[in-house]
């Protein structure tokens, strides 16, 4: 079996599978939020364009549904690797700060965050918890926006620059919960066997990365995290 321990530069690369066992659904599968809801009126700068208040509405049952969940013990534990090892990072697509909860400080958030607010034309960006939220506007009279990346949105080239060097120098790569279709976040998990990196892959069912990993170990988070131990 392979142990974390047993490498110094390690990624933990995960997706919303990381966070299903704490009650915040998936995006596809059963429960799936884009089963429930199209993206193109809840996710992508044009719905946000034409209705603020309704995305936000969505986005506030995201925030208030995040905030009601935990972390659960895979969480925990990689933020004791993190915490004992100087090499181990995380890279996430999850928006919804779980990693954070749990302690993980070297985090990199390649699809921004559910608890950060974003004014575009001042170009000021703010932590803000409150469920519900308080304000849907800057003091400038525009609307805040989730600093998140929606459909059709470029991801941050300081983030995606980072997570990628922290990628390809990782000796292993331990990816959990990710159905790997969304670009360019999934090709990041292919590059790492590339540049000489172990892949694991955590995950109930094969995925688009399977073909891509050296060790697929088919389970829940929660329950396989603890085996790499
Ligand atoms: P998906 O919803 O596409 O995939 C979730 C994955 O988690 C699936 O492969 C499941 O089999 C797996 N899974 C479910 N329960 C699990 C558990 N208990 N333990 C481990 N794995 C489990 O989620 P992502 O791949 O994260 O982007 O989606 C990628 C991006 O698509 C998201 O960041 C989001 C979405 O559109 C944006 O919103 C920009």
């Amino acid at each position: 079996m392979v142990k974390v321990s047993n490498f110094n530069k390690v990624v933990f690369f995960t997706g919303a599978g990381m966070s299903a066992e704490c009650g915040v659904p998936t995006y596809r599968g059963q429960g799936g939020l884009w089963g429930q809801y199209r993206h193109e009126d809840y996710a992508c700068q044009e719905a946000f364009d034409r209705d603020p208040e309704a995305v936000w509405e969505f986005h506030e049952r995201r925030r208030a549904q995040a905030a009601g969940c935990q972390p659960h013990r895979g969480h925990f534990l990689i933020a004791e690797w993190e915490r004992e090892m100087p090499g181990v990072q995380v890279v996430t697509q999850n928006i919804d700060g779980m990693h954070q909860r749990a302690g993980v400080t070297r985090i990199h958030e390649l699809h921004g965050s559910l608890w950060r607010l974003r004014c575009d034309p001042c170009g000021i960006v703010e932590e803000n918890h409150e469920v519900p939220l308080g304000h849907l506007r800057h003091a400038c009279g525009g609307f805040w926006r989730p600093d998140i990346v929606w459909f059709g949105d470029c991801l941050r080239r300081d983030v995606l620059g980072d997570a990628r060097h922290a990628i390809r120098t990782c000796e292993l790569l331990v990816i959990v919960g990710t159905s790997g279709v969304v670009y360019p976040a999934a090709q990041l998990a292919v590059e790492a066997r590339a540049f000489g990196a172990l892949v694991v892959e955590i995950n109930p069912e094969a995925t688009h990365l399977t073909a891509s990993c050296d060790v697929s170990l088919r389970g829940s988070a929660s329950e396989i995290l603890p085996q790499l131990a």
